[in-house]
């Protein structure tokens, strides 16, 4: 391997430029050169791709976003799109690629690994939601992010004795709620994994109330239930005003945290290491503080993720 590609995909989170800048430094380390892909999977298509320095990436470890750009290209599960993509990698005499992103961005890592094209996958996601990882790149910075929100939604929640609706990030992942309903000591939480029983949440609710208790939080993921309908059901119900805060890409934003900053780098390095030593198809994880790497297609296919039903047991015992 003497040339090697890197991209971000998705949903940008805060640390892929760190994780960028890991994987250019670590490479050029080791002798290598490394080549950018601009705007994800659709730079890969329009062969968007430059070589990068060390210099071109200073001042970025701590920045938010991805300089690479990112993007949602779902046209990447076209074969022809695909063979495109590997033709412009070795137009450039590029031998592999590093893809940081989440869900959709390891499916297009697998699709090229598929094809004979070796890629290292590195979880990138405020989701938490990637097989074979206790965390991904981003997360606890959004968690902070939404721990922010809750705190700030909590004084003026009490100041008006209303209940106060959290609407979380995670698409099908209850993790960023799960721990942000502990951190943020909300009343309810509610996640895909154990789905919303309306009329319990509500019934719960009433009793609270009936005890007097004025205000209370409900933290939810995203997509499980309309969060203004809901409140409105709660204000209806309970007789308590209620309101519902779609905290949205916010939590997308932001410096990365001590902690992410620290997974990208260890990562971004990894990937490199893996590389040199000739793997491919891989993806990488952190297990028990332990850098790990997995097969990509057997990490998609067959590997699981439980939901961590003691964390979600904590969220209700200390509620
Ligand atoms: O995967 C990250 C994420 O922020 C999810 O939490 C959310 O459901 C989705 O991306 C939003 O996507 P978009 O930025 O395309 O609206």
């Amino acid at each position: 391997v003497k040339k090697i590609g890197v991209l971000t995909s998705g949903g940008d989170s805060p640390g892929m430029n760190a994780a960028v800048r890991a994987v250019v430094r670590a490479g050029i380390d080791q002798g290598l050169q490394v080549y950018g892909v601009y705007d994800g999977y659709l730079g890969l298509y329009e062969n968007h791709i430059e070589e990068l320095t060390r210099r071109s990436v200073s001042n970025i470890i701590n920045r938010g976003g991805t300089v690479l750009g990112s993007a949602r290209f779902p046209q990447f599960k076209e074969l022809s799109v695909r063979e495109k993509a590997v033709e412009n990698l070795k137009a450039a005499n590029i031998d592999a690629l590093v893809v940081i992103g989440g869900d959709g961005s390891y499916m297009g890592a697998k699709a090229l690994t598929e094809m004979g094209y070796p890629c290292i996958g590195l979880p990138g996601t405020i989701d938490n939601d990637i097989n074979g990882t206790d965390y991904t790149i981003g997360f606890f910075t959004a968690l902070n992010t939404v721990l922010e929100a809750i705190d700030r939604l909590r004084d003026t929640s009490t100041s008006h004795h209303r209940i106060s609706i959290v609407e979380i990030m995670g698409r099908h992942c209850g993790d960023l709620t799960v721990s942000a309903a502990i951190g943020g000591g909300a009343e309810f939480c509610i996640v895909p994994e154990r789905g919303l029983d309306e009329a319990d949440l509500i019934a719960k609710l009433k009793a609270q109330v009936g005890r007097g208790k004025k205000h209370a939080i409900v933290a939810l993921t995203e997509k499980v239930t309309d969060a203004n309908a809901l409140a409105q059901k709660i204000e209806a119900e309970t007789g308590l005003e209620t309101r519902a805060t779609i905290l949205g890409h916010i939590q997308r934003g932001g410096n990365p945290t001590a902690f992410d900053r620290l997974l990208a780098s260890r990562m971004g390095s990894y990937a490199v290491d893996l590389l040199v030593q000739g793997e491919g198809g891989r993806c990488v994880g952190i297990h028990n503080d332990q850098l790990v790497h997995h097969d990509i297609i057997d990490a998609m296919e067959n590997m699981r993720r439980p939901f961590n039903d003691k964390l979600f047991d904590l969220s209700i015992k200390l509620a």
